[in-house]
């Protein structure tokens, strides 16, 4: 399939439609943003990485019986996913506490919680992505209630199966966001990536921070850690 015209321009990639209404063409680019988009940088390969890391854990999520997007890897930074409808909601599950719960709870970074967490924000970025809970997002017309219903059970099933997916790569699963999308049928379906620019990973022995937080908090070996994540989830799983 070949990529036709460019129907959205995100971040960190770029997606294109294709012969097809049901699919369209993500392509990964190297640039990293944070803060919503305040901040600006990149390395050669992220793209790259971004790319074959989301789609290698897709595919083992699929294996678990979680639907998602996935169709076909094209090149080192492309790939035909399912085309859908964003529900514009961003998911975010914590295992522990990090990031934005400890700004605005107070909390210790690093307590293991006793259940994980869910919580949604906005996906616009004009208000800057604000928190909302589920009655705002019925009241805004962003999701019904099956839909949100829907929406936590696939988030809570993908926290198990992702956990388990990086504890083998020796590496704890902090926090990370999902976004969803409706098919051609209906069907809620994972959409965007998951890569270590949705997710915080630390590793399992020392806690060193393997993802985009190394370049929100400029704590250097930025892309070191991209390539340590993307070798160890090789190693572990091979070209899976
Ligand atoms: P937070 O602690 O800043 O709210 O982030 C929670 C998780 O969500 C973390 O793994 C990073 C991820 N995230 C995104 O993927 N995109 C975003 O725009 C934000 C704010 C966070
Ligand atoms: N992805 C968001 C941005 O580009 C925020 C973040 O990941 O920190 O600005």
């Amino acid at each position: 399939m070949k990529k036709l015209s460019l129907l959205y321009t995100g971040k960190a990639k770029k997606v294109y439609a294709t012969e097809s209404p049901e699919y369209c063409i993500f392509e990964y680019k190297d640039a990293a943003t944070a803060f919503n988009g305040q901040k600006v940088g990149f390395f050669d390969g992220k793209g790259m990485i971004n790319n074959k890391m989301a789609n290698a854990i897709f595919k083992l999520l699929e294996k678990d019986g979680i639907k998602t997007h996935f169709v076909e890897e094209l090149s080192d930074r492309e790939s035909l996913v399912k085309r859908v409808d964003i529900i514009p909601l961003e998911v975010i599950i914590r295992n522990i506490a990090a990031g934005s719960f400890c700004k605005r709870y107070g909390s210790e970074e690093g307590v293991v919680f006793d259940k994980p967490t869910i919580e949604f924000s906005y996906k616009n970025d004009a208000l800057g992505d604000p928190l909302i809970n589920s009655y705002h997002a019925y009241a805004l017309k962003i999701a019904t209630e099956e839909d949100v219903k829907t929406i936590k059970e696939m988030a809570f099933a993908i926290n198990e199966s992702l956990k388990k997916i990086f504890l083998k790569m020796d590496i704890r699963l902090v926090d990370f966001k999902l976004e969803f999308g409706k098919d051609v049928n209906g069907e809620i379906v994972l959409a965007d990536e998951i890569s270590p620019d949705t997710c915080r990973l630390w590793d399992a022995e020392t806690n060193k921070k393997l993802d985009k937080d190394r370049f929100r908090f400029d704590m250097g070996e930025f892309s070191d850690v991209y390539f340590e994540v993307w070798n160890r989830l090789k190693e572990c799983y091979g070209e899976v």
